[in-house]
């Protein structure tokens, strides 16, 4: 990282924003329109911190060395405070959270990008991102922003404004579809797409696993509550989990098609193993998804989450040339022989060297496009497995389906309600309609 002799300090650029702004506001962001000093400190912000959000603050830190983790937003109290407590072992004193900037419920989201940060960290439930993308992009901020990025059309298309939003404001936006930043997958996959293996007529994507975790009920819990602690199991929270775990393959797929969408999907899917009522919510456990494209191409993808299976998380791309594997094999045979001996850095730390590298050089990354049209491709599998129907993408990304609750309060109803005997409806393909 380098600075730049004739860099604007950080104070003289809020000052000059803000004059222009004519109002100093707490959510001025570095990088709208001049880049940070190398040593400047960037103020970055954390809403969900779960897992991947302490993942991802830590990612952050390690990728710059004068990044600072000033804010926390998180639903639970307990989850926000266990992730700034591991943080703070870490990190030291770059973990500067302190207790004001500790925020917890609903509304915790915009008092962390109202609290004075550049740049912001969505790992939320997905269900959350494209609102927190939403405000994070109108406050002027750059995004880190994790896979899904929403869990139906209504909250894709909410998705594609912010990102042209991000473009004209000349925000970062770095996707969480991590295997974008693996050189290792960028070193196969980039082959691909300059035809090493000639046209791609099949793809194979598998994400067939075993079993997550569960995290029980509380005896205070709303049903909302209840809901949004084990928010995987719901499909208006996850996306279910080809939408949540499946787009990882489904993006890889995307790559290898130009990010063009295809024209229609049809598959078939249910819940076989799941059928412990009320503990697993609404998900399915398996889904078979083909995608067929408008040269031909088709994307045959499996996903599966069940104990005791064989398990695969691969991604195999047949073209008229060779054959390639990236997940599964890192190589290509045929015309154009070929194996990855690329050593990949921590492909989480390299989307934050990425994302940090670009504030400070004057960059705008805008993984916008891609990100939105893989998650796409995993909700309109989620509907063509939920209905059996056949959908055309047109159909699927126009769909005006709003998985959202009337309310966002511990005491409202969620959209996916337990029936008299305390089970969640479950889609009946066949039966099944989606709006
Ligand atoms: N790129 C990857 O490899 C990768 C890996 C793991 C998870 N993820 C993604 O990261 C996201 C989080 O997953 P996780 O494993 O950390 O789950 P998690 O349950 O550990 O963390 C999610 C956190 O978000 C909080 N939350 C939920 N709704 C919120 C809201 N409205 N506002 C603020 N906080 C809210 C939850 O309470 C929880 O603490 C998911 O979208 C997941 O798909 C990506």
């Amino acid at each position: 990282m380098s600075k730049q002799d004739n860099s604007p300090t950080r104070r003289d650029f809020l000052k000059t924003s803000a004059l222009a702004a004519g109002a100093v506001t707490a959510g001025l962001s570095i990088g709208r329109s001049a880049h940070a000093a190398g040593d400047d400190v960037l103020k970055v912000g954390l809403i969900g911190c779960g897992g991947r959000g302490t993942g991802a603050a830590g990612n952050a830190m390690n990728a710059d060395p004068n990044v600072k983790l000033t804010a926390m937003a998180d639903v639970f109290e307990d989850r926000l405070q266990n992730s700034r407590k591991g943080l703070q072992t870490r990190y030291g004193e770059r973990m500067a959270v302190d207790d004001d900037h500790c925020f917890v419920g609903f509304d915790a989201y915009q008092k962390v990008i109202d609290s004075g940060v550049d740049v912001v960290i969505l790992t939320s439930a997905p269900h959350f991102r494209p609102r927190h993308l939403k405000a994070s992009v109108d406050a002027g901020k750059h995004i880190f922003c994790e896979k899904p990025v929403a869990v139906d059309a209504t909250g894709i298309r909410s998705v594609l404004e912010s990102a042209e939003k991000a473009k004209e404001k000349k925000l970062n936006l770095v996707s969480g579809l991590c295997w974008r930043y693996h050189d290792g997958t960028k070193d196969i996959m980039d082959r691909i797409v300059d035809g090493a293996i000639g046209n791609v007529q099949t793809i194979q994507s598998t994400y067939n696993t075993g079993t997550l975790w569960h995290r029980g009920r509380m005896e205070d819990d709303t049903e909302m509550k209840y809901q949004l602690r084990n928010w995987y199991y719901f499909s208006w929270l996850s996306g279910d989990h080809n939408c949540e775990q499946h787009v990882h393959s489904l993006d890889k797929a995307s790559w290898a098609m130009g990010d063009q969408p295809p024209v229609r999907a049809w598959g078939l899917g249910g819940r076989q193993v799941r059928t412990e009522q009320p503990k697993w919510g609404n998900i399915f456990d398996h889904h078979a998804v083909v995608y067929e494209y408008a040269n031909g191409t088709q994307v045959h993808s499996y996903c599966r989450q069940m104990a005791g299976c064989s398990g695969s998380v691969t991604d195999t791309f047949w073209g008229t040339k060779g054959t390639a594997k990236v997940l599964g094999g890192y190589s290509i045979s045929g015309e154009n022989e070929y194996r990855s001996r690329v050593k990949s850095p921590s492909m989480y730390d390299s989307e934050h060297v990425a994302l940090f590298n670009a504030i400070r050089a004057g960059d705008v990354i805008n993984n916008g496009q891609y990100m939105a049209t893989s998650t796409m491709l995993a909700v309109l599998g989620r509907m063509v497995t939920y209905t059996g129907q056949t959908i055309s993408w047109e159909d699927a990304i126009n769909c005006k389906e709003d998985l959202s609750p009337s309310a966002y309060t511990w005491d409202a109803d969620p959209p996916i309600l337990p029936d008299a005997d305390g089970h969640y409806p479950v889609a009946i393909p066949g039966v099944t309609k989606i709006v």
